[in-house]
């Protein structure tokens, strides 16, 4: 599996704090099937991550794994802030995409934003960036109108969705709206959005096989985790996704409480 959202760089933003604690995460990650993983520190008004230090901290990070023997790809990326967003040239948007690729990962507001979201998402494509949206399933303006989440995907965004939100880490209203997001195929990738070895952990496999998670979609979950982020990394057109696969349990985990 390849995991395109980790916060897995020591000291730049709100992950680990030192680099034994980013190792930790990488076995984590090694542990649940992971051989892939980009470094996507916040880029925003809090962590101003420039990506001069974002490759100087892959490089170093790298070093550690080469040293600890532990066989998994790192590459570097960057989780831009929507405000951040117009203040960036396309040089410096180039250098934040996942790997070498054209795939900007931009995290979802939690707050009312008005249109810089459209706006910002259609600049991006105009100018030769495929959006990747940070777990929309946690973003209250696309909890309280689906349609215009739709409409973005419908202009070409894709969207990632974090593990432990259909895992319920966020809690039930975030778990269940990330099913019905799934449920209406808006859901491209699953993520871990990780930010330490513990509790926010970088687990793909653990969390999609959590009982309240997609029973009977094995097919599904290879295509968001695997199929998908090789296309994405490639600048490929995405596969077609597997159908869902849904049933009575899956109701009753979509069902509104
Ligand atoms: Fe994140």
């Amino acid at each position: 599996m390849i995991d395109l959202h980790c916060h897995v760089l020591p000291d730049i933003d709100d992950g680990p704090t030192d680099i034994e604690a980013s190792l930790q995460m990488v076995q984590a990650a090694l542990d649940d099937g992971i051989h892939t993983i980009v470094a996507t520190p916040h880029v925003n008004h809090r962590y101003g991550s420039e990506p001069e230090a974002i490759g100087t901290r892959v490089e170093e990070l790298r070093a550690a794994l080469a040293r600890d023997r532990l066989p998994i790809s790192l590459l570097a990326g960057a989780e831009i802030a929507l405000s951040r967003l117009p203040g960036l040239d396309d040089e410096e948007i180039r250098m934040l995409c996942l790997g070498d690729s054209s795939c900007a990962l931009v995290e979802s507001p939690y707050t009312a934003v008005g249109s810089l979201m459209e706006e910002s998402l259609f600049d991006l494509k105009v100018r030769g960036f495929r959006p990747l949206l940070a777990h929309p399933e946690r973003c209250p303006e696309f909890q309280r109108d689906v349609p215009r989440l739709e409409r973005l995907v419908d202009g070409g965004a894709v969207c990632s969705i974090s593990a432990g939100s259909i895992a319920g880490q966020f809690g039930e209203t975030v778990r269940r709206f990330a099913m019905r997001l799934l449920e209406r195929e808006l859901v491209h990738n699953v993520s871990s959005d990780a930010h330490d070895p513990v509790r926010r952990a970088p687990r793909l496999r653990a969390s999609l096989s959590d009982p309240k998670s997609l029973p009977g979609n094995a097919g599904l979950q290879l295509w968001m985790t695997s199929t998908v982020p090789v296309a994405i990394l490639a600048d490929e057109p995405l596969p077609p996704r597997p159908p869902i696969q849904t049933s009575s349990r899956w109701r009753r985990l979509t069902a509104r409480g």
